[in-house]
């Protein structure tokens, strides 16, 4: 078969090097890719706002299916234009796109189906914003309505914090939204939890725990991810029950009525207090960098697993992840997630050994003249699968050690939480 994978992230290439894999693939293209999907598949420049451009290329290249891996695309609609076309694609259409496309969408399908989440107001006035601020007192989270690149929420421990956040969005700083979501703040600790979704059932496609802020100890701004590891330690067998039975199905069960169902990858950002889900967010995709470390622990062929998707027999198909740890640690261009520089130098790439249980999935990279050079603020994603957590972040530190770029910096503590609750370091 012939695929094509859009997108240029870490996800993307983590992606790309499991289809890469399967026997059934015969030519694989990546709209635009980077410096490492260029050594497994053929990268073909793209804007990925220019759908008609993005199609002439599926047809020349008699692509079987199109799978797309940012939310942007899904968010405009890139899944209805190709179906249109009578193109296979692997992404939900433009209506079910907006339970991450529009946070005030999400909302109120939680509100009318119960669906456990923190509870918010919409606002487009800034007047009936601040009386629900004075109201709420603060811890209180702040959200843009539309994507953001995740620098649309802020928690605010401040009422005049509140209010001037509420202003930036209702003035438009992020053009995307015109309205804004007050939101109370939610205790407890993070689970992201993915599923791969098809007309008649769903199936779990692994759990895993992204360190969102910028610095050590998790401080500092928020970025879109500087580390993962799956599974997720949180993930009990009665959790695991109570996040299908009152998050997803009704979600799944609410987009049918609505005659859209749900198609594709979803990946539940969840809050876990005493034992109980409340869902944060969805977004209508992989994670990145959270694909890329299930990825490593999948062993069925992705290839398969999307054609049945597609044909709507994922049920006959058997998803099984590896029960050893991954982790990711993100090369990042100093300066991230502020300004930074591009276009400089990695050296010493080729000196390091991938293997089944090690791997770098290229992020903000290009290749010129045989050498890479950094594109954007997340530039490698350095990444191992090992029996234990700390063994997994020990090989990669040691990968690390052998990449020599000046201009780049990395957490070393990621998974610290899973590691510090656990005396003995076992995980
Ligand atoms: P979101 O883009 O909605 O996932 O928010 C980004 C991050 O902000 C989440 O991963 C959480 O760490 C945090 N966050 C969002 N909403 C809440 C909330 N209601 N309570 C506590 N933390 C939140
Ligand atoms: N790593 C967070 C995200 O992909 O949204």
């Amino acid at each position: 078969m012939n695929l094509a994978v859009i997108g240029s992230g870490g996800r993307e290439h983590a992606i790309c090097y499991k289809l890469h894999k399967s026997k059934r693939l015969k030519k694989l293209v990546c709209i635009p890719g980077n410096a490492g999907t260029e050594s497994i598949a053929e990268n073909i420049n793209e804007d990925l706002k220019n759908f008609e451009g993005i199609y002439k290329i599926i047809k020349k290249k008699n692509i079987d299916i199109v799978i797309v891996g940012p939310e942007q695309p899904l968010v405009d609609g890139i899944v209805d234009y190709l179906k249109e076309r009578s193109i296979k694609v692997f992404g939900p259409d433009k209506f079910a796109s907006q339970l991450e496309g529009s946070k005030a969408f999400m909302k109120e399908l939680c509100k009318k189906n119960n669906i456990p989440t923190a509870g918010y107001g919409i606002f487009d006035n800034f007047n009936d914003a601040e009386k629900f601020i004075k109201k709420n007192g603060t811890p209180i989270v702040v959200k843009a309505d539309g994507l953001a690149a995740g620098k649309g929420v802020s928690i605010c421990n401040s009422i005049f914090d509140a209010k001037e956040k509420t202003k930036e969005i209702l003035n438009g700083k992020f053009k995307s939204s015109k309205k804004v979501i007050l939101e109370q703040f939610l205790n407890g600790e993070e689970l992201s939890y993915f599923i791969i979704v098809d007309r008649k059932s769903y199936k779990f496609f692994g759990s895993a725990q992204d360190h969102k802020r910028v610095g050590e100890g998790d401080i500092g701004p928020n970025t879109g991810g500087m580390g993962a590891y799956s599974p997720s330690k949180l993930l009990t067998n009665s959790l695991d029950e109570k996040i299908r039975k009152k998050i997803l199905e009704p979600t799944l069960n609410a987009m049918k009525a609505y005659g859209h169902p749900y198609e594709g990858f979803l990946y539940a950002g969840l809050m876990i207090f005493k034992d109980e889900p409340y869902l944060i967010e969805y977004n209508i995709r992989m994670g990145d960098p959270e694909c890329q470390v299930i990825m490593m622990r999948l062993e069925t062929d992705l290839l398969n697993i999307i054609d049945c998707s597609i044909k709507n027999n994922l049920s006959d198909s058997e998803i099984k992840l590896n029960k050893k740890k991954s982790m990711t640690i993100v090369l990042c261009a100093k300066g991230y997630p502020g300004n930074y520089k591009k276009n400089s130098e990695i050296k010493n790439l080729s000196f390091v050994k991938s293997n089944e249980n090690n791997q770098i999935f290229h992020a903000g990279t290009y290749k010129k003249n045989d050498k890479i050079l950094s594109s954007g603020g997340r530039v490698l994603n350095i990444c191992s699968l090992a029996n234990t957590l700390v063994n997994a972040r020990s090989q990669i530190l040691d990968t690390l050690k052998k990449i020599n770029w000046v201009d780049g910096f990395f957490r070393k503590d990621i998974g610290w939480r899973a590691l510090e609750n656990n005396e003995n370091n076992k995980r």
